[in-house]
């Protein structure tokens, strides 16, 4: 037999059950610049697990930054950061030395440093149409029980929008307390919408209710 046939298969090529809306989020140890961590060691917050495509480049800089600086505001929603590229600890640590440097923005969050690509393979990052050595820009959000409960890709050349996150975030964490979904473009004060009846009694019961209402199927009120 040759060594090629015994050679453990890459990390990318082994079968795995990719993260779900709604499912628990795959568990991980990994090197990161604040030392070893663990999917377990975000338990009780929230986590914002996201790749960039590598270090030292222009597009995955300006979104470092934007991460860096909504960190304060995630940080009061209970929401941690945690970056992830197929770089070394020391590759990362040599980037955001510089980011700070150049751009004068510290980056507070964990990086990991994915160089066998494990967490990229078990949570999909890694689109071989686009790159094989690189991430693309996933996204994935974890709540405080660790449910994966948003998941986004952009592709190598588009920088994402930042602030959005911040705003699924107020979304998520606004439908979570008060039981409710949110329009297209809510931002966090305006009316929200009270979820479809899903039987025809609840829709006649929905044409009685005390809410700003369209029809039976779309309601609004304020929080
Ligand atoms: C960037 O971050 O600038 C970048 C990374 C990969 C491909 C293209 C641009």
């Amino acid at each position: 037999m040759s060594t090629a046939v015994m050679d453990a298969p890459p990390a990318e090529a082994k079968a795995t059950a990719l993260p779900r809306l709604g499912s628990p989020a795959p568990p991980f140890e990994a090197d990161t610049t604040h030392g070893t961590l663990r999917l377990d060691d975000f338990k009780g917050g929230w986590l914002i697990l996201f790749s960039h495509p590598a270090d030292f480049t222009p597009v995955c800089t300006t979104e470092f930054v934007a991460f860096a600086k909504i960190a304060p505001e995630l940080k009061k929603r209970n929401v941690e950061l945690l970056g992830l590229s197929i770089d070394s600890t020391f590759s990362h640590i040599a980037w955001v030395r510089n980011i700070e440097e150049k751009f004068g923005v510290k980056i507070p969050f964990p990086v990991i440093a994915d160089l066998n690509k494990e967490v990229a393979t078990l949570y999909g990052m890694i689109m071989p149409g686009e790159s094989k050595t690189e991430t693309s820009r996933a996204v994935f959000v974890i709540d405080d029980k660790g449910i994966v409960r948003a998941m986004v890709y952009y592709p190598l050349t588009t920088g994402r929008n930042i602030e959005e996150f911040l705003r699924l975030i107020d979304a998520l964490q606004t439908s979570d307390t008060h039981g409710v979904a949110t329009p297209a473009n809510w931002r966090p004060g305006e009316k929200v919408i009270v979820p479809p009846p899903r039987t025809v009694e609840g829709a006649d019961a929905r044409m009685k209710e005390n809410y700003e209402r369209k029809d039976w199927y779309f309601s609004q009120k304020s929080l």
